[in-house]
């Protein structure tokens, strides 16, 4: 479109101070940071532009990943608009409800029986022997996915005019907290903020190394047995038994004196339905676990501070009905 150059980041995520949540939960000073109103609903968005840019700027035609679904919706979309094939390896066991999305967008899929952590070595060594550009996480070009998730701590920062006191992010591979905890580390750094947010992380007890090794106050990151994760449609995005930012994501969270908590699918149901009563956003049950983890955490005693709460997802918004 006239105006509005290919390589220009997407635009600012809505954010907004959510009162009618703040008067239910009897908390203060609380907002959204809404990153469902990406183009393919997750906070995804902000680094497959990015990978898929740079891919076709190295020379690639193809555009790879390991996803359990909103990753490889928004790296096919990205891909497809800009010209670049995609293959997108899935789990046969995951729930599968983007797939079709994902074949709409021109993708090529492989459903391979293994752990979604198995399927990202697998397709790391695929995507070398076949010359695609690796996207998944942890791959040699993920450094942009720090990148990407930096731009949401600047928003943050520039829509509430000054740093928040906490921030609360969802934890899988422990990515996206470890991209915005380092916005905020930079802008420390060249002087904008002089406080950087105690950051909230949630996940689900069905198996996260990040919040496993920080309840057990290890300062290194400890990989679980893969027989004792437990995937569930609500806990899809967030079980791990290895994190692939899980470190980074760990040392934010000590480097911030923040905190992690488990937060269970009934609990991230309970949650989403808060969300969409009150503040009218339909949302990812796993995203509704960053505002579960404050009502869990967040003493009403001490003095207010600002409290942003990431939603990575929306949802019902690709049923194929
Ligand atoms: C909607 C949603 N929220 C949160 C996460 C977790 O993000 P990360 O893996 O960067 O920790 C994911 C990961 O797939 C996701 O899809």
């Amino acid at each position: 479109m006239e105006g509005i150059e290919e390589d220009e980041p997407p635009g600012k995520t809505p954010f907004f101070r959510a009162r009618n949540l703040e008067r239910a939960l009897k908390l203060k000073n609380l907002y959204i940071k809404f990153e469902g109103a990406g183009i393919t609903g997750t906070q995804k968005d902000r680094i497959s532009k990015l990978h898929v840019l740079k891919a076709r700027e190295k020379g690639y035609d193809t555009i790879s990943l390991a996803t359990c679904g909103n990753y490889g919706a928004s790296i096919s979309y990205f891909a497809n608009l800009y010209g670049m094939k995609s293959v997108v390896a899935v789990p046969e066991y995951y729930s599968g409800d983007r797939n079709d999305e994902i074949r709409g967008n021109g993708a090529e899929i492989l459903e391979v029986q293994a752990k979604y952590e198995d399927l990202v070595e697998f397709m790391r060594d695929k995507s070398s022997s076949e010359a695609w550009y690796d996207s998944s996480p942890g791959s040699v070009n993920s450094e942009i996915d720090m990148e990407g998730y930096e731009a949401i701590a600047y928003e943050i920062v520039s829509q509430l005019g000054r740093s928040p006191g906490y921030v609360s992010v969802p934890l899988g591979n422990g990515t996206t907290l470890a991209g915005i905890f380092s916005g905020f580390e930079k802008m420390q750094r060249r002087g904008v903020i002089r406080k950087i947010p105690r950051f909230i992380g949630s996940s689900t007890p069905n198996g996260n190394p990040i919040v496993a090794s920080w309840k057990r106050k290890d300062r290194k990151l400890t990989e679980l047995e893969p027989s004792i994760i437990r995937e569930t449609k609500a806990s899809e995005p967030l079980v791990a038994y290895r994190s692939y930012d899980g470190q980074k994501a760990l040392n934010a969270l000590y480097r911030s004196n923040g905190m992690a908590t488990y937060v269970s699918d009934d609990e991230m149901y309970r949650y989403s339905t808060l969300i969409e009563h009150f503040e009218m956003l339909s949302v990812l049950p796993a995203s509704a676990s960053s505002l579960a983890a404050v009502d869990h955490v967040i003493n009403r005693k001490s003095e207010p501070k600002d409290i942003v709460v990431v939603l990575t997802g929306r949802n019902k918004t690709w049923t194929t009905q």
